[in-house]
């Protein structure tokens, strides 16, 4: 048992921060004292009451708005607790802050808003008031407390809208590549609509609004922190890469340990973070540095986003990329390429 547990810890790559990476990291925290110019807050965290500086975001100029509160659930977020209530009073609280948000969209602008099914009602209704509701993704979560006398609750939701009619939309940035279970051929023996590689038989196929190949971080991700409800930066990426170009700006009011800043920052994308919590904002700014050395994002490689439990898939992949490209350069430095 106990060579288990040190195997475990050793294993374990949960981001964590010691006193003085507290003390470096806070002084990075952004603070506003009235209404704030864009160029004061943007890639930055702001470590401040979303309530406070409501009226102060510059307006016009948020490509993507992506809203992660908290769900209508009792739960403890470091130093503060969320209050489960009646699906009307959690509708009155999100009318107190959502609507002062719109102005900070520009007419192209995209709104992704987290949920689960309790949540999910109030939140349907209040985007139908102000905006166009396009879609509602549904994503597996794998996690999830079985229960005796219901089902257990593994799905979350994220509702997609609109401000207009124009908006960006990459589908070819977010395909899905899965593997292929009956590889048919055509009558000259090529593979019909799938790719043959030395790793496997795959498909390229277009993202639905049914996810099921993200992982909730968990304590051997290098992604994971202490945070209890962080998203899969995997999540993220999907939503980013979609609905942003590179450049655009992606503004996230409950950044939590900073997973959508962190992604945003991964992506060659502009970010705005604003997190009441001090500790998650330090942990947002210890993820934004690391960033700086790995841009990897877990489950998105070559371009497409992979199953769940294909890693040493992706790193097969990744060895033949590598092999291919040490050829073609020893070919250049002989001179045999063209
Ligand atoms: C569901 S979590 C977001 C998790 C985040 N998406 C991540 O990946 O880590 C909601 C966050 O909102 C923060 N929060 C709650 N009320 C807030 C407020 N009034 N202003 C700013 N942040 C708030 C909480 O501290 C919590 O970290």
């Amino acid at each position: 048992m106990a060579v288990e547990e040190d195997k475990k810890s050793s294993r374990n790559r949960t981001i964590t921060l010691t006193e003085e990476e507290k003390e470096k990291y806070s002084k990075l925290l952004h603070v506003m004292e009235g209404p704030a110019a864009l160029e004061e807050i943007e890639n930055k965290t702001t470590n401040q009451d979303l309530f406070e500086v409501l009226d102060w975001l510059p307006r016009n100029c948020v490509d993507l708005l992506f809203l992660d509160p908290p769900y209508n659930l009792d739960k403890e977020f470091n130093r503060t607790v969320f209050k489960q209530r009646s699906t009307e009073a959690y509708l009155k609280w999100l009318e107190t802050w959502f609507p002062k948000l719109l102005p900070t969209l520009k007419p192209n602008a995209s709104v992704y808003f987290c949920g689960e099914w309790r949540s999910s009602t109030a939140i349907h209704l209040l985007l139908e008031k102000y905006l166009k509701v396009r879609n509602r993704i549904t994503w597996e979560r794998e996690k999830g407390r079985g229960a005796l006398t219901n089902w257990k609750n593994c799905s979350e939701d994220i509702w997609f809208c609109t401000v207009g009619d124009e908006y960006t939309f990459n589908a070819d940035a977010v395909k899905l590549k899965r593997r292929v279970i009956a590889p048919y051929r055509t009558e000259s023996g090529r593979p019909k609509d799938w790719l043959e590689t030395s790793e496997g038989n795959f498909r390229l196929t277009h993202p639905s609004n049914l996810w099921t190949d993200l992982t909730v971080p968990f304590w051997s991700m290098p992604e994971n922190t202490d945070h209890p409800t962080q998203k899969p930066e995997k999540l993220l990426a999907k939503l980013i890469l979609a609905s942003t170009n590179p450049g655009d700006l992606v503004l996230d009011p409950f950044l939590g340990s900073g997973t959508t800043s962190v992604v945003a920052k991964k992506l060659g994308r502009r970010y705005i973070g604003i997190e009441l919590d001090a500790y998650y904002c330090c942990l947002a700014e210890k993820r934004l540095a690391l960033a700086e050395e790995d841009s990897s994002i877990q489950g998105y490689q070559d371009g497409v986003f992979w199953e769940r439990n294909t890693l040493s898939m992706q790193r097969a992949s990744q060895r033949g990329r590598r092999r291919k490209s040490a050829y073609a350069q020893r070919l250049r430095e002989l001179g045999l390429d063209d």
